[in-house]
């Protein structure tokens, strides 16, 4: 392990002429990575679900960093046709993409589903950046040594997946199993995604980040009841800011010493909080086999294909 565990943003390199995208970027993790990419001299184009989000973080960012590179555009992960149009746009103005940090996500919600039909914490937080970044892949692959950075979770812990179950149905839906199998998602796809450069010999990279914990407003619904408010002040006072949370992702998308499938997280006990460096996920999360079953059923369910990596073998 090289990794120091005194990492902050100021270790972050000049980013000038290259291109970020932040998804999930008006709130928590997402606005502090697009603010810290943006110091660093980064074009940051911040995703948000409505203008009125996109017109607060733009003016919240201008007003205090002046004259950056900050573009905002709108994207659904929860809507496939969202995700496709906004791919489209982003061809029609850029023809680089150095860093796409997978960021967007929901967190134990009640059951519900999609717009396309799929049960929403996997819709949205995997197969809706599944779609994303298959939607990107050609420009990815033609900017020299782009990285994709995918939020994880310690809950990837408890996830598991079930193939023939992978949207929870006939009532076996909880929030938390249905968390955890996202968040698992999301790091046997970083890992495959990683293969599949190297298979294609594509110069990209492939990484993970996780917070520990953090106080953003990820869990508001669970706090939403009046008598909950005092538990959710005590629980902010004994977690990360959004700023320390944030660390892991930055690290991910800018240490020079990174390397393809590397996966940072907070260095402290129990990884809930701490200066990032590189951590393990659990064996699970490495299982080859569930990673191009999960593969190969994310396709078909987003019908997103990323034609210019068929297969994880060389
Ligand atoms: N905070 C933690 O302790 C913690 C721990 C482990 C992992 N994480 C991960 O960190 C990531 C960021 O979460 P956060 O803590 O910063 O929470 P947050 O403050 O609630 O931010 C989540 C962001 O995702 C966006 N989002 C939700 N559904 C979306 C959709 N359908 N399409 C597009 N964007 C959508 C939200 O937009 P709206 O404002 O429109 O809802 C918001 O911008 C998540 O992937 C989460 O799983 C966080």
């Amino acid at each position: 392990m090289n990794a120091r565990a005194t990492w902050t943003e100021r270790e972050i390199g000049d980013l000038g002429g290259k291109v970020a995208i932040v998804t999930g970027a008006n709130s928590g993790l997402g606005f502090e990575t697009s603010r810290a990419l943006l110091k660093a001299g980064a074009h940051v184009v911040m995703t948000m679900r409505t203008t009125e989000k996109a017109d607060a973080a733009h003016k919240a960012l201008s007003d205090e960093l002046g004259p950056v590179s900050l573009e905002t555009m709108l994207l659904d992960l929860a809507d496939l046709e969202s995700i496709r149009r906004f791919g489209e746009m982003f061809h029609g103005k850029h023809s680089q993409l150095d860093l796409l940090v997978n960021n967007a996500g929901i967190m134990m919600t009640d059951a519900q589903l999609t717009i396309d039909g799929f049960e929403s914490q996997l819709g949205t937080n995997h197969l809706g950046h599944f779609a994303l970044t298959g939607h990107l892949m050609d420009i990815i692959a033609a900017t020299p040594g782009a990285r994709v950075v995918t939020l994880s979770s310690l809950a990837h812990r408890w996830g598991f997946m079930e193939f023939g179950n992978l949207m929870f149905q006939n009532g076996s839906y909880t929030p938390r199993a249905a968390y955890g199998r996202s968040k698992l998602a999301n790091l046997l796809f970083t890992y495959e995604l990683q293969r599949r450069f190297e298979a294609a010999g594509v110069d990209a990279m492939s990484v993970a980040a996780h917070p520990g914990t953090a106080g953003t407003g990820l869990a508001d619904h669970l706090f939403n009841r009046w008598y909950l408010q005092p538990l959710k002040s005590l629980v902010f006072l004994g977690i990360q800011t959004p700023k320390q949370g944030s660390r892991p992702s930055l690290r991910a998308a800018t240490d020079p010493t990174a390397v393809g499938g590397d996966f940072f997280g907070p260095s402290g006990r129990k990884e809930y909080r701490g200066a990032p460096v590189r951590v393990a996920s659990n064996a699970a999360s490495h299982s080859e086999i569930d990673a191009t079953k999960l593969w190969t059923e994310s396709e078909r369910l987003t019908g997103v294909k990323y034609e210019n990596l068929r297969t994880s073998t060389k």
